[in-house]
C-alpha cells in the first residue's frame, strides 16, 4: 500500500539493486529513495544469500543497514568500491545532479567518487532541464561561516546564476550539523547555467568543504514512474 511517489522510488531502487553481484563492495546512499535500495539489498541477502559489503554515506543509512541485515564496513576499510547507489534532489539530461537535500552530500560525494560506477535512483519529479530550482547545499566549516557566506555571495555575483540568496540550514532553532560536524548553506540560485564552473569556483572558497553538484559522477540513472514504468539511462 505505497503512495504513488513511494512506489516510483521503490521500483527504481529495486531495479538498481539488480546491478549488485556477489562479492561487491557497494556504497549505500542516503535519503528516502536510497532507503528503499538498502531494504531491497537486505531482501536479496536474506533470500538469495547474496554476499556484499555496504559502505553507508550517513549515520542514518548505517542504522538502516544494520536493521535490515546489510553487512557494513567503513571506507577506511574498503578504500575502493564497485558500485554506489544513491538518490538525488535533481538530475538533468547530462546526468549531472544536485544532492544534499538530506545533508549527507560530503560523504555521498566521497563514496561515489571512490566507486567504479554510480547508479542514481529517482522518481521522475526530480528531472529538470537546468539544475538550480532545488537550493544547492554547500557544506561549510563552522569557523568563520558568516565570512564564508559573504565570500560565496560575492562569487555568485560574478557567476551566471539568477538567485543569490544563501541561507544557513536550521534544525528547528539550531543550525543543522552534518555527520562531519559542519554547517550547510543552501544557495537559492533558481538556474545554474554552468554547473561545473560553479562547482569548481565554490570549492576554491576558504571554509567551503564541498558542494552538492555532482558533475560527471553519475553513470546510470534509473527513473521510476508512478504508473509502474522504470526507465534506465546511461
Ligand atoms: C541526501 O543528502 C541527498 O543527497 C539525497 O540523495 C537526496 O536528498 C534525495 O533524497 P530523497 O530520495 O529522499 O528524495
Amino acid at each position: 500500500d505505497l503512495s504513488p511517489s513511494d512506489k516510483a522510488k521503490f521500483l527504481a531502487a529495486k531495479r538498481a539493486v539488480d546491478y549488485v553481484k556477489d562479492g561487491m563492495r557497494v556504497g549505500l546512499g542516503t535519503g528516502s529513495t536510497a532507503a528503499w535500495m538498502v531494504r531491497c539489498l537486505g531482501e536479496r541477502i536474506r533470500e538469495e544469500g547474496l554476499k556484499i559489503t555496504g559502505v553507508p554515506t550517513s549515520r542514518r543509512t548505517y542504522d538502516l543497514a544494520q536493521q535490515v541485515g546489510v553487512p557494513v564496513a567503513t571506507l577506511e576499510e574498503t578504500r575502493w568500491l564497485d558500485l554506489t547507489i544513491d538518490g538525488a534532489d535533481e538530475y538533468d539530461s547530462q546526468l549531472n545532479l544536485i544532492k544534499g537535500g538530506g545533508g549527507a552530500l560530503l560523504q555521498e560525494k566521497i563514496v561515489a567518487t571512490a566507486s567504479d560506477q554510480m547508479i542514481v535512483i529517482a522518481d521522475i519529479t526530480k528531472q529538470v532541464e537546468t539544475l538550480g530550482a532545488f537550493p544547492l547545499p554547500v557544506e561549510v566549516i563552522k569557523f568563520g561561516w558568516q565570512t564564508t557566506k559573504l565570500l560565496i555571495e560575492e562569487t555568485l555575483i560574478n557567476m551566471d546564476v539568477m538567485g543569490r540568496e544563501c541561507s544557513l540550514r536550521m534544525n528547528v532553532d539550531e543550525p543543522y550539523i552534518t555527520d562531519e560536524g559542519n554547517y550547510i548553506l543552501d544557495l537559492h540560485l533558481r538556474r545554474i547555467a554552468k554547473p561545473s564552473q560553479l562547482s569548481l569556483v565554490l570549492n576554491q572558497i576558504p571554509g567551503v568543504v564541498e558542494n552538492g553538484l555532482f558533475i560527471d559522477i553519475c553513470d546510470v540513472l534509473v527513473i521510476g514512474h508512478q504508473d509502474g514504468r522504470v526507465e534506465v539511462r546511461d
